[in-house]
């Protein structure tokens, strides 16, 4: 099931219409597409019996795409919610996800954090051997408890997430049996276990090898703290293909790997069912959003610019990583790449740039560009730097109509943590 990757799915015409009503720079999605795509995923893990009713689920990063519109449409498909704060809680909450259909999922927690987890019923995920106390201290020990796991050396981690022994995450081998045993000690009566490890990583067996870490882990935990698991976490990290020549994961081939692992480790030791469950975000939107932008200005100093009225506060990866995102013209889409050029944004920072070098068509003020792969990680990553405001996000419905799932942000945005009235009687 190797994907092919996705154009950008309105014409020319189409967004000159909508930019009349909704003036660039916006993101936009593609709810058909992420329904498709939500389908296929969670399709390839359809071998996964947990106990009772339960199968494989998705529990969406929501830091991905924190849109409550995406994020009904995601629950509508059957995923739940991964949250690390609490407004991340309150937003699952606002579109009806509650109980275990989240997973909390933070490090360094506050209090209110755990506290509202608890009360929204959310499966809690402890990042510390520590965070047991505290969390009976400040919310109670739940009867659902799971601990997030770092393999040290096990893994060798990837470019972007680095090494697992330089992570301040999870608990490290030698705390995590312990913890478990502590848990049933205090109270806890059915466990998980997490970990993650990936970040837009594309090697297929690197999940497998996550997985086969996680089973032995599980068998582990089973022989030293008597307990046998619910459920195993692998985390997020699936990638997907920025570039054009990348090959995205092949879902079913990942998932035929972990169901080799899973019954030479899960049930030859009679510990099925277990559930496998995961919390990706980019590979479940990131393919299908796009930034859509307008073209400032094109102009020429020791290198050629075009400047955009996007910028990187609209989308930090290419500043953040040198991250790579595709670039369409609208409209240019089969003329010749003869240009190159610096494609910017209008933040007073040198790195405020989409691409470096590129070679584009020929561009002119006015031209509209679609900056793709934006749907994970994009608009979340935002940013109010240099007085530069958030954009509005649009969705594309599976028949053709295009809503508003966020406004723009104004200058009263940018002002509403202000207090002017104070101002003015500040000597
Ligand atoms: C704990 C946790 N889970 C899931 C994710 C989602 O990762 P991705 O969007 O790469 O799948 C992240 C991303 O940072 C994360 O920190």
């Amino acid at each position: 099931m190797v994907e092919k990757k996705p154009v950008f799915p309105l014409s020319k015409t189409q967004v000159q219409e909508l930019i009349k009503k909704y003036p660039t720079p916006w993101h936009i999605y593609d709810e058909g597409a992420i329904r498709e795509n939500a389908r296929r995923f969670i399709k390839a893990f359809s071998w996964v019996k947990g106990p009772g009713n339960s199968g494989f689920k998705n529990f969406f990063a929501v830091k991905a795409l924190p849109n409550p519109f995406i994020l009904k449409v995601l629950k509508d498909e059957g995923m739940g919610t991964d949250c690390s704060s609490l407004p991340e809680l309150l937003l699952a909450e606002k579109v009806g996800i509650t109980g275990e259909n989240v997973m909390f999922t933070s490090n360094d927690t506050p209090t209110e954090e755990f506290v509202k987890a608890k009360q929204l019923g959310a499966i809690i995920n402890l990042d510390d051997i520590t965070h047991i106390d505290f969390l009976e201290k400040c919310a109670g020990i739940p009867e659902m408890l799971c601990f997030r796991y770092n393999p040290g050396s096990l893994k060798q981690g990837n470019v972007i997430i680095g090494k697992p022994e330089e992570a301040k995450y999870g608990l490290t081998n030698d705390q995590i049996i312990e913890a478990y045993k502590i848990a049933k000690k205090k109270g806890a009566k059915r466990f998980g276990l997490h970990t993650m490890v990936a970040s837009n990583e594309l090697n297929n067996d690197y999940f497998v090898e996550t997985a086969r870490i996680l089973f032995e882990l599980v068998v582990e935990i089973n022989k030293q703290a008597g307990v046998k698991l619910e459920f195993v976490n692998m985390g997020g990290g699936i990638g997907i293909p920025y570039k054009p020549d990348q090959v995205p994961v092949d879902l079913n081939k990942v998932s035929q790997g972990i169901k080799k692992e899973y019954d030479r480790l899960i049930v030859v030791n009679k510990l099925d069912p277990l559930r496998i469950v995961m919390e990706c975000g980019r590979m479940i939107t990131g393919p299908f959003g796009w930034l859509v932008a307008t073209v400032r200005h094109v102009t020429k100093k020791y290198k050629d610019y075009v400047g955009l009225d996007a910028c990187m506060a609209n989308l930090m990866r290419p500043a953040m990583y040198g991250a790579y995102h595709h670039i369409t013209v609208l409209g240019k889409e089969k003329a010749p790449l003869t240009h190159k050029y610096d494609v910017t944004g209008s933040l007073c920072e040198n790195n405020d740039k989409f691409a470096i070098d590129r070679m584009l068509p020929e561009m002119v003020p006015g031209d509209i560009i679609a900056i793709h792969e934006t749907g994970a990680h994009g608009y979340a990553m935002g940013f109010q730097y240099n007085g530069k405001l958030r954009s509005a996000e649009l969705l594309l419905r599976p028949g053709g109509a295009v809503v508003k799932i966020r406004r723009a942000e104004t200058p009263d945005d940018y002002f509403g943590t202000l207090d002017f009235k104070e101002l003015g009687k500040f000597k």
